[in-house]
């Protein structure tokens, strides 16, 4: 394989390495893009030997026409027969969905569970499945206007985005709701009785817990009050880190409102509470719904909470943005990847956070971390402990010492911080991660393999050697942007022709505001509390994605999901330069919400044209009813026989068998004007040697009468072995003049994915 940053060996390493562990388990409230541990949560039973079951039951009638009664009345019906003990069918049921989806949660044993599924009425059942949750100079950099602009709020303020996170804390600066007008006539949603901080600014707040829909909605993690401040905060001044990243806080659109749906507590995000939540809030009248939320893997359609749970959303109108996970730079990891939710993979800024390592003797080393620490008095001693995993650190002593940290593969910080050392210098393996800065709960710079030899040779050198680590700084990154070595990489490996992620936005060392009852490195051991903080994931590039979305929401407020998802993908700055997965890693490229705004032409697409695609995706009845609600739903021999590249969507993924075998293949795509209707527009195609791309017709002239018009794009040749890239890069541009509709068409090796 071409890329080395994807090869077999690395991948094993990964797995089995503690810097692994250190990322996901204890800086996993940092490292956010979520992983989700299918094999714990399907461990998890109750203890009664039932677990959690969701059921998507056949529609009954139009929700409008059913009361919660005879929703519940259903539901308790088809359970009766089925339950093993004395309990009734209402004690079992955790939630009722009725709202938008149909169907409900229950725990069951596995007898029982058995047994329901032979029911008339049952569409399927589904085991529990847990998300976790997957970080601001990101909106200058991304150009988008500043401050609160006054005549933006009128616009902004019918918006309402419903955020799927760990709740919000309301009490900070970002959520003032000052000269907001009331909440749109549109909004149906509710707060939640116990809690008392809904303003007009914070519309909504519920939280669900297995079936519990009382517990508080206050945010304890931190994730979502960062993640709804990013898609939405209001302009804050003055807001930094202890004074790290200074500036100006703020959200894409400072006026929208947002309505907070807690679906996340310490263990996870579970599938029952992200659907009951996805229910209400389409019911309730959100436009954008945001989950920053992943699985460490991609889940069929049929099979994934969110994928379902969104196709819904969509449906309504709703648009659904989601993040791409935090499993990069390996191939095939990208979760999150239905075509009806735009997935936003984690790029840089132009800013980056440093931590400088001085040595006793004048020298010093750019190390990667958050440290907003104190200054380290006078330079401590450093020690060599050996390794710096837990178990050898416990119960040592190392106060007054920085500890020197020499295989690469070190613990927790915690359990550094806990030995009393005053810092510890550390590095990773193949340099891993080192374009994210994270904070830790002592001042820990990890330098790059080489810089520590350095720095292990001055150890070696002198009696008493002395280093000091100094307090963070940022520093301008020409480079920017580039994809994140954490974001996930495509392919889509449940729908190889559906390009994923669809887009990039900034989630590396972004500033947004905090909780102040989570630890700023997210350790249990960190006492220290802050009003904003820097974190980074795709969960932090998903709000970048939400806000610009609810930008676009508030010109166009009857565009659909599709419309809004192309717009935003066709109008993309390009990213390019030493991305060896290419389109797998960034998408069609870095968000432009101000272009993305204008976009000339989109390609729309309804659910008839999802339901196509899941046809050609191969879907028998129970899946696509599992799906769409629609119990009736069946494809005919025509959509049967028709290719997942049908659908209208604004990129082209073209997987290959191999390199050097020849392949052809046709797209076709219709485009609708949303520019000014007499426009006449001509296609550009931009490829490389081996890749042949044609349109026809490759010139479409629009009327008053005529807003949507079709072509066809025929890829074809031979894919040359690669130099550096694993596919090849091609696009169409169509062009008026003054609109420029991008479409990145990727052709990969699919035998190579793995
Ligand atoms: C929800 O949880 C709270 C706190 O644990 C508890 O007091 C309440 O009874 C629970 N409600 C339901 C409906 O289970
Ligand atoms: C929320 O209110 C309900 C009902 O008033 C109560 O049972 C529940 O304990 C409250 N939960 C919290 C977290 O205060
Ligand atoms: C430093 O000294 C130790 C023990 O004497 C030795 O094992 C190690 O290789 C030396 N490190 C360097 C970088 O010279
Ligand atoms: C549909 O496919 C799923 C997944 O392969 C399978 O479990 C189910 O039994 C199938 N249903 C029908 C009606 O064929
Ligand atoms: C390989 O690299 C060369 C030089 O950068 C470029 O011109 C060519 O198009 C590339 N080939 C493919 C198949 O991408």
């Amino acid at each position: 394989m071409a890329s080395t940053r994807a090869s077999p060996p690395l991948l094993l390493l990964l797995a089995a390495a503690a810097l692994a562990v250190f990322f996901f388990s204890h800086a996993a409230a940092i490292h956010t893009g979520a992983s989700l541990d299918a094999a714990a949560a399907a461990a998890a039973s109750d203890g009664d030997g039932t677990k959690v079951y969701v059921v998507f039951t056949e529609r009954q009638a139009a929700p409008a026409e059913l009361s919660s009664e005879r929703v519940a009345s259903f539901h308790h019906d088809l359970l009766t027969g089925v339950i093993d003990d004395s309990s009734s069918a209402p004690d079992r049921v955790v939630y009722h969905y009725s709202r938008t989806l149909h169907g409900f949660a229950a725990r069951l044993t596995d007898d029982e569970k058995n047994r329901l599924a032979g029911k008339d009425g049952v569409i399927s059942i589904h085991e529990k499945v847990v998300y976790r949750p997957q970080t601001t100079r990101s909106w200058d950099f991304l150009g988008l206007p500043h401050r609160n602009d006054p005549t933006r709020l009128p616009f902004e303020s019918d918006v309402i985005i419903g955020m799927v996170d760990t709740g919000i804390w309301p009490d900070s600066a970002s959520f003032s709701d000052a000269g907001l007008p009331p909440p749109p006539a549109k909004w149906k949603g509710v707060c939640s009785r116990n809690f008392t901080s809904c303003n007009n600014k914070i519309i909504g707040a519920r939280s669900y817990r297995d079936g519990n829909t009382t517990l508080s909605v206050l945010d304890n993690e931190g994730h979502g009050t960062h993640t709804a401040s990013t898609a939405a905060g209001r302009a804050v001044p003055g807001a930094s880190l202890g004074g790290l990243a200074g500036g100006t806080a703020r959200g894409a659109v400072p006026g929208a409102r947002i309505a907070v749906y807690k679906v996340c507590w310490e263990d996870g995000c579970s599938s029952e509470d992200i659907l009951a939540a996805f229910d209400d809030a389409v019911a309730d009248g959100v436009d954008v719904i945001s989950a920053s939320l992943g699985s460490g893997i991609p889940y069929d359609y049929a099979a994934d909470p969110m994928a379902i749970g969104a196709f819904h959303a969509a449906r309504s109108g709703v648009v659904v943005s989601v993040s791409a996970g935090n499993s990069g730079p390996e191939l095939g990891t990208v979760c999150n990847v239905a075509p009806w939710t735009i997935s936003t993979g984690a790029a840089l800024t132009d800013r980056r956070i440093v931590t400088e390592v001085a040595l006793g003797d004048g020298r010093s080393f750019e190390g990667s971390a958050i440290t907003v620490f104190p200054h380290l008095g006078k330079p401590s001693l450093l020690m060599d402990p050996g390794s710096c995993d837990d178990d050898n650190l416990a119960g040592k002593r190392y106060k007054g010492a920085v500890l020197l940290c020499g295989n690469g593969d070190f613990g927790s910080s915690s359990a550094m911080a806990a030995t009393g050392a005053d810092g510890a210098i550390a590095y990773r393996f193949m340099d891993h991660d080192m374009d994210t800065a994270f904070s830790f709960d002592l001042p820990l710079a990890i330098v790059k393999q080489k810089e520590y030899e350095h720095i292990a040779d001055y150890y070696n050198s002198t009696r008493h050697p002395v280093a000091t680590i100094k307090k963070s700084v940022t520093v301008k990154d020409a480079a920017a942007p580039a994809v994140a070595q954490f974001s996930s990489r495509g392919p889509n490996m449940i729908t190889y022709g559906v390009l994923k992620p669809d887009l990039s936005a900034p989630g590396v060392d972004i500033l947004a505001a905090w909780s102040p009852e989570a630890p700023v490195s997210g350790s249990t051991d960190d006492k220290r509390r802050a009003k904003y903080n820097i974190i980074s994931g795709t969960s932090m590039a998903c709000p970048h994605v939400t806000g610009a979305a609810a930008y676009l929401k508030s010109a166009h407020p009857g565009w659909s999901h599709a419309a809004v998802l192309s717009a935003l993908v066709t109008t993309a700055t390009p990213m390019g330069s030493g991305e060896p997965e290419a389109e797998h890693a960034y998408g069609a490229g870095q968000v432009d919400p101000l272009r993305a705004r204008y976009p000339g032409l989109v390609y729309d697409a309804s659910e008839a044209d999802y339901v196509a695609f899941l046809c050609a995706q191969g879907y028998n009845s129970s899946q696509l009813a599992t799906v769409t609600g629609r119990s009736s739903a069946s494809c005919s021999d025509e959509a049967r026989g028709g290719a997942v590249g049908d659908l209208n969507y604004p990129t082209i993924a073209v997987p290959v068998l191999n390199y050097g075998v020849g392949f052809a293949a046709e797209f076709p795509r219709t485009v609708t004007n949303v520019g000014p209707a007499d426009s006449v527009y001509r296609a550009t195609v931009t490829t490389v040697p081996g890749v042949d791309v044609t349109v026809t017709p490759d010139e479409l002239a629009f009327s008053a009468g005529t807003k949507k018009l079709s072509f066809k794009v025929s890829v074809s040749g031979k894919l040359l072995p690669a130099n550096g890239t694993m596919g090849a890069s091609a696009a169409i541009v169509w062009s008026d003049g003054r609109h420029h509709v991008r479409s990145p068409i990727y052709v990969f090796p699919h035998k190579h994915v793995m």
